[in-house]
């Protein structure tokens, strides 16, 4: 019997977990800066929380929640995202009492049966922050600015940020009404699922993968054409924002996004080069769904985004250094006597430093080659009782012997040196 990891999921190993370690550290200190702190949420939540949060007529809840029934029969489902499991929090917990804006933020994995390829998995990544509390487009502009801002931080300098108007429900029927009119003609054209759509929710057509259902909708009327006078505003404040902090964007008013949950601004964050899964991060203002899960009207805004996605488009970039980052020190033993010498010594040293140590009892050279393929900064040689010490940087070369109790000072000295 050969294991190996379920479909559509993937180990992340060392040779790649310290670029998510990377990752991670700068969304948490550009999250910090920004204001927004971390909740932790449950893996799985009860389903009725995603169909009515995510909405019944989305692909997440039709096709793709891993739903089960716990040994009481109660259905649960494996988050497929974070966003109703904060409000979920966030209504539970009474965070926004005070009539405080509450800005939170999470990095962990979600589930979608989704038909895995490059960029789309069952098990995938997501950072993620929602800011529950106020109407003002300087928080959608915020997000955006956050995003952008993060992934530069990173090294991303080419993406596209593209925002959209999801209406609000005094606008969108008579835009659903107008949609399905202009549209009625071509439906044949449309694939199945385009035909489904059109009877539940006609602007999901946008969100088609489908080459040909894009074409027929080119030029469909746009929902930017038919804002009430609320969401006109407040999408006309979002643009402002984004020039006041400059933000480049364009405006695509056929993005469409694959939750219910939107009202006003909807946006993405692309990098074009990752082909058909070019969306970074997706979010945008979702002012109806507190009161749907069961809290007092609350407006908020969000945004999440797909880490193995954002490695790739690093990775693609060149954004990460050539090699892993290896140990500080890596400790040879230049005789049989010096290695057991060297238990001692590695403990000593490793209150200030990594350090690493050969535990096979391998020959002089190979300590050395190993020293070199873990990218250790610096080589010490330990060469026993009444040896001298040497200690190497490996890049430059420089070298010196330092006395026993010296090794930690003539470190911390040629890393203060400039
Ligand atoms: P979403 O567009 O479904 O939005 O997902 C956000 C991001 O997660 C996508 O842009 C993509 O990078 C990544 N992603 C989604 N599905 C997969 C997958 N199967 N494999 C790999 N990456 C994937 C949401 O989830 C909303 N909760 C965003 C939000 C937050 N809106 C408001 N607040």
């Amino acid at each position: 019997m050969k294991y190996t990891a379920p479909r559509g999921t993937q180990d992340i190993l060392p040779a790649d977990s310290w670029k998510w370690q990377r990752v991670e550290r700068v969304f948490r200190e550009t999250a910090e800066r920004f204001g927004y702190k971390e909740i932790r949420f449950p893996v799985f939540e009860e389903t009725e929380l995603f169909a009515r949060g995510i909405g019944d007529s989305t692909d997440i809840v039709r096709k793709e929640m891993y739903t089960f029934p716990d040994r009481k029969g109660r259905s649960l489902t494996l988050r497929p995202e974070g966003t109703a499991s904060v409000v979920r929090s966030f209504i539970e917990h009474s965070m926004g009492r005070g009539a405080r804006v509450t800005k939170l933020r999470y990095f962990c994995p979600m589930f979608r049966y989704e038909r895995p390829q490059a960029g789309r998995y069952r098990q995938f990544w997501q950072w993620g922050l929602e800011a529950i509390g106020s109407l003002s487009p300087a928080i959608d502009a915020e997000i955006i600015l956050f995003s952008v801002r993060y992934f530069e931080g990173l090294g991303l300098e080419r993406t596209e940020a593209r925002i959209n108007s999801a209406g609000c429900p005094s606008c969108t029927p008579a835009y659903n009404d107008l949609l399905r009119k202009e549209l009625a003609p071509r439906l044949e054209r449309f694939c199945d699922d385009c035909r489904e759509r059109y009877e539940r929710n006609p602007r999901r057509m946008f969100d088609c993968k489908n080459e040909s259902c894009q074409a027929l909708l080119s030029d469909a009327p746009s929902i930017l054409d038919a804002l009430c006078d609320e969401c006109r505003d407040h999408f006309a404040g979002v643009e402002a924002h984004l020039k006041a902090v400059s933000v480049p964007y364009v405006i695509d008013s056929g993005l469409a996004r694959g939750l219910d949950y939107y009202t006003k601004t909807i946006f993405e964050i692309h990098y074009t080069k990752l082909g058909a899964q070019s969306a970074l991060c997706g979010g945008g203002r979702y002012d109806g769904l507190t009161e749907e899960l069961g809290g007092k009207p609350t407006p908020a805004c969000g945004v999440s985004a797909g880490v193995e996605r954002l490695i790739s488009a690093l990775e693609e970039e060149g954004a990460f250094p050539n090699a892993a980052p290896g140990p500080d020190i890596y400790l040879v033993a230049g005789s049989d006597g010096a290695a057991e010498l060297n238990v001692a010594l590695a403990a000593r040293l490793r209150e200030t430093f990594s350090v690493e140590m050969d535990y096979q009892g391998r020959s002089f050279n190979k300590q050395m080659q190993e020293a070199g393929r873990m990218n250790a900064r610096f080589v010490l040689v330990n060469q026993g009782e009444g040896g001298p010490l040497k200690l190497r940087e490996a890049a430059t070369g420089w070298e010196v012997s330092p006395g026993e109790g010296e090794i930690e000072k003539a470190i911390r000295d040629r890393l203060a040196s400039p």
